[in-house]
């Protein structure tokens, strides 16, 4: 490419609060929604596919408090090709700046037979009286062939041409299952760019599964053969084996733009940022080798890499880890830091917070900084996250003792304070300390959640780092997540089942939320 011919532009379509949200495990409460989508519109994705308004009242309701949130970006709600759906997702879009309703409808043939029981001419039918429903409402529709990839091509070719004709604005095409190899996907969208008349009145998106590992793969070579919109979730977290990995599509562009010759509008110095917050508000941590965001990405433990990074850090570097801003994790508040000192640290940090959410934050960093000789970046951002993307506190923890070792049962007594300011305390035995603090807090809020998982890891290296605690609770067959963070692992454990608890008790999808 010449140095003065200007690149495409790839439109980044994040769906981590609609395909990442809805796989087991991954779910979040209204405030961490807000806090995610907030974060993917300082990255500067284009669309943010913030939910399912039809699927149940808190998709509606979340996709509506995104939507009234959400300024510099479109933002999507999916349904399926039913006047109902599209309803839903008009209501909850009403107050967005950029509305974009997402319809889809599978197109492959045993989609078609065993779940929509459908023929080919009833979905090309309803494809398009569909996209005419939702046109009415929404200058931006976009229709996907569900399963795409293993439709016939020339179906696919005949709907996205009807849809595009009918109104629809941008055409997706699904790899659902995770199927395609690259070079084949490759050809699958040179053909859908070739044989649909019209497909230059519309943007031609993909969205890939990662079933065999190669979304991000699939989704590059899609890109490459014309693509003009890539679908994706941070950290790749979606059905199954997940979607295609935003940071790794984005880096892959940016690093590889040479060869790719295409560009988006992603500020890659926000990817680290929202890669730990997607991972703290669903506790799926992030593998340490994960490229892009991963602990060990832009680690080089090997004598002679060493060497060469030292000498030259391009030998074993093609992109720097500001790039995609993983903090440099100085070591430069203590004690005596003032608030300027730490606002400013916030502010290097990328985390713009307002004066209301500082003051507790603050607060909280002077109380760490007492038990820690020096507070890291990763205090920091930690501290943060406790706090922008937490639900209101039914219970606080007040006090705990608890009592264990080798032959005894441990034994646990806990204080907490209820919303209303009164206290209660409760004693109990349990199997270790952890169930037995977790049975006292039972027996306060008067619920017994299963503890599904629980996971305990250190924020920084050395003696006095703090631990990290995430659980997950169960209880009615739904899912609550909880983290908590101190210099005592009794006191994280503690703080995280009592942060999902908190969760459980707001249980948010009911529009309780103030707007
Ligand atoms: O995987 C898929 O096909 C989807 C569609 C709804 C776009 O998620
Ligand atoms: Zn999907």
């Amino acid at each position: 490419m010449a140095n003065n011919e200007t690149a495409r532009v790839i439109h980044v379509f994040d769906t981590t609060l609609r395909d990442g949200e809805q796989s087991p495990g991954c779910s979040m409460n209204l405030p961490e929604k807000l806090e995610v989508a907030r974060r993917l519109e300082r990255l500067q994705v284009d669309v943010i596919e913030a939910g399912f308004p039809a699927s149940s009242p808190g998709d509606l309701e979340s996709v509506k408090a995104i939507a009234g949130l959400i300024k510099d970006c479109t933002v999507a709600g999916l349904c399926r090709a039913l006047e109902k759906d599209i309803d839903a997702a008009r209501q909850a879009l009403e107050r967005a700046v950029a509305p974009r309703i997402h319809i889809f409808l599978a197109t492959s043939p045993i989609h078609m037979e065993y779940k929509l029981k459908m023929s080919p001419e009833q979905v090309l039918e309803r494809a398009v009286m569909a996209v005419q429903y939702a046109k009415k409402f929404c200058d931006q529709v976009e229709f996907s062939a569900e399963d795409a990839f293993r439709s016939d091509r020339d179906l696919v070719c005949q709907v996205f041409s009807a849809v595009i004709a009918a109104g629809a604005t941008v055409v997706n095409a699904p790899d659902t299952v995770g199927y395609a190899m690259p070079d084949e996907f490759a050809a699958f969208i040179s053909y859908i760019k070739g044989h649909t008349p019209n497909i230059d009145k519309a943007r031609l998106s993909v969205h890939c599964h990662n079933d065999l590992g190669l979304a991000v793969a699939n989704s590059l070579a899609a890109i490459h053969a014309g693509a003009d919109q890539v679908e994706c979730t941070v950290n790749g977290i979606g059905e199954r084996a997940g979607n295609a990995s935003l940071e790794e599509i984005v880096m892959g562009l940016m690093v590889r733009k040479d060869h790719l010759q295409v560009e988006t509008r992603i500020d890659t110095t926000q990817l680290y940022m929202i890669s730990r917050l997607v991972s703290q508000v669903t506790g799926v941590k992030v593998q340490p080798h994960k490229a892009i965001v991963g602990d060990n990405a832009f680690a080089h433990e090997a004598g002679v890499h060493q060497h060469g990074v030292l000498a030259n850090r391009a030998t074993y570097e093609i992109m720097t880890p500001e790039s995609v801003g993983i903090p440099k994790n100085r070591m430069v508040l203590g004690k005596h830091s003032g608030r300027h000192a730490f606002e400013e640290r916030l502010r290097d940090l990328g985390l713009s917070l307002n004066e209301a959410q500082v003051e507790p934050i603050f607060a909280q960093f002077k109380v760490l900084a007492d038990k820690k000789k020096v507070v890291s970046d990763r205090d920091i951002e930690a501290l943060v996250m406790e706090v922008s993307a937490s639900v209101p506190e039914t219970w606080k923890l007040d006090r705990w003792v608890i009592n264990c070792g080798s032959t005894l049962s441990s034994t646990s007594t806990i204080r907490l304070q209820g919303k209303d300011g009164t206290v209660q305390e409760q004693a109990a035995v349990g199997n270790g300390p952890i169930d037995a603090a977790c049975k006292a807090i039972n027996r306060i809020i008067g619920k017994e959640p299963t503890l599904e998982a629980y996971e305990l890891g250190a924020i920084t290296g050395g003696e006095d780092a703090q631990g990290e605690t995430l659980v997950k609770i169960r209880w009615n067959d739904r899912h609550w997540n909880g983290r908590g963070v101190s210099t005592d692992v009794v006191e994280s454990s503690i703080k995280a089942y009592l942060a999902a608890i908190n969760a459980l008790e707001w249980d948010p999808p009911r529009g309780l939320m103030p707007l």
